[in-house]
């Protein structure tokens, strides 16, 4: 078989590494009838993590009970702790409908942060947080303003202001957060600091991006992050999640579910894992959680494509990067996936961007060959994340029976990797089987659109609605 890329043949590679492309084609391909067999495995999956009795989805009740109607007003904060960054913003809803005002703040997340103890994450956190109100409102005397935080990670919670981590997700692994409220904690850092801020919402990033898409387009039913971890949200009826029942809510109020996909099969049964997907689960901090998310989230992509080259640099039927120092490429996490979207972006004909990244970046003086077949690399595990994405998406829907739906997407990957959205609109056309379209998935039935900003001023809206409920008494 003659291997062709989109743009351009491989005739002048080497047949060793022929082979190699080849392997790897066929590894890295999801064909349909693989798409919608993950699909139909999703949709039971969904379903079960709503029983009592529970999957390995976590399917978690968020307490966001219901859209916002574009009337809600007031000032909020909004904290943003999603997995690289760590952001604040002050969010005004106006009087005009669906209109507000925002300014923000980010702070870098320090990388031994995510190993590090728990009173050095909350006493960062808190910092951060003083920092913002002491730069944007000096020495004003402040009433305790409301707080949606954003805390992206699988959270049972009770009540919508309160939430225990079920487990670190996105490489983090603090000890002594696990299985315990995470706001006490969090609260306790601000009072120390005599920060005025009262926690009105715990939230996850895709439910507050399925509550700012709402809020600007009626047609929203999910929130999707693509981004450093990949996860949903979408509303479902209260009578329909069997796990609640002994709570006798009204069957027909509506209650934001946050998936947490990213735990979807955990059991392996259905998804196409390649022994570079095995590596990753063995030296993650968490092996056997997140498998869904470890095939194709950002955090993941670069870490995938570095595995596969030092693989083949190994393989004695291949050898690349012969007599070459590979110490950096040696090193674990090494590469992200902006790497993998330069690469991408780079024309195949010439490559020559490819070429400086590879010596800039990792020392490495890449071959012709080479630096085709890295090319190559970067399409198949791209395009596999966003076809395993979109198995997700039509999960949702075909499980809510929707035929049209908008989808709210965020995150790097979907905002900055090249093709993400064209791939992902490809392959829900293939699982969920509608007729072409006007091309690059526009106008498509189930369609996926750029998010409001969900974590900042979806996080607003749900403190906002939390706090209109509690006025009218409905807690
Ligand atoms: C991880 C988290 C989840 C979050 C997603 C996107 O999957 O567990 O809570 O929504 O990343 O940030």
């Amino acid at each position: 078989r003659r291997v062709t890329s989109r743009k351009g043949s491989m005739a002048d590679v080497p047949s060793d590494l022929l082979d190699q492309i080849n392997r790897l084609e066929e590894l890295f391909t999801v064909p349909t009838d693989k798409l919608k067999a993950i699909t139909d495995h999703f949709v039971s999956e969904l379903t079960k993590g709503l029983t009592e009795e529970g999957g390995s989805i976590p399917m978690n009740p968020t307490w966001c009970m219901g859209f916002p109607d574009g009337y809600e007003t007031g000032t909020f904060l909004a904290l943003d702790m999603g997995g690289t960054n760590l952001r604040v913003c002050e969010i005004t809803l106006t009087e005009e409908k669906g209109e507000f005002d925002i300014i923000q703040s980010k702070y870098k997340m320090p990388e031994e942060l995510k190993t590090g103890t728990a009173d050095e994450l909350w006493g960062y956190v808190a910092d951060c947080l003083q920092q913002f109100i002491e730069y944007h409102h000096g020495d004003e005397e402040l009433d305790q303003l409301p707080l949606g935080f954003t805390f992206s990670y699988p959270a049972t919670q009770d009540y919508i202001d309160h939430g225990v981590l079920q487990r670190w997700t996105k490489g983090f692994d603090i000890d002594g957060v696990e299985g315990q409220d995470v706001v006490p904690p969090f609260e306790a850092a601000l009072a120390e600091r005599g920060v005025p801020i009262k926690l009105t919402a715990l939230i996850n990033d895709t439910t507050g991006t399925l509550i700012a898409s709402a809020y600007t387009d009626t047609e929203m039913k999910i929130g999707c992050i693509f981004g450093t971890g990949c996860n949903a949200a979408y509303m479902e009826n209260c009578g329909s999640i069997p796990k609640l029942a002994h709570m006798k809510l009204d069957p027909d109020h509506p209650m934001a579910i946050n998936c947490e996909w990213g735990a979807f099969d955990n059991e392996h049964q259905v998804l196409p894992r390649t022994p570079y997907d095995i590596i990753i689960d063995k030296e993650s901090p968490r092996p056997g959680q997140q498998a869904f998310e470890k095939m194709l989230a950002g955090l993941y992509l670069g870490e995938i494509f570095r595995l596969v080259l030092l693989d083949l640099h190994q393989n004695p039927d291949c050898k690349i990067f012969e007599g070459q120092d590979v110490g950096l490429l040696d090193k674990p996490y090494s590469l992200d996936a902006s790497f993998l979207s330069a690469i991408e972006e780079d024309p195949f004909e010439n490559l020559s961007e490819t070429h400086d990244l590879f010596q800039n970046k990792l020392g490495i003086k890449a071959t012709k060959p080479e630096l085709e077949l890295s090319h190559r690399l970067a399409v198949l595990i791209g395009t596999r994340a966003a076809r395993l994405s979109a198995c997700g998406v039509a999960a949702i829907c075909k499980k809510k029976g929707w035929d049209k739906a908008h989808v709210g997407a965020d995150g790097s990957v979907f905002n900055k990797y090249p093709h993400f959205k064209v791939r992902g609109a490809q392959a829900l056309k293939e699982i969920l089987g509608w007729p072409a379209g006007k091309g690059k998935g526009r106008g498509d039935p189930v369609e996926i659109l750029p998010a409001e900003d969900g974590s900042g001023v979806g996080a607003a809206l749900i403190a906002a609605l939390t706090l209109k409920r509690v006025q009218e008494g409905n807690v």
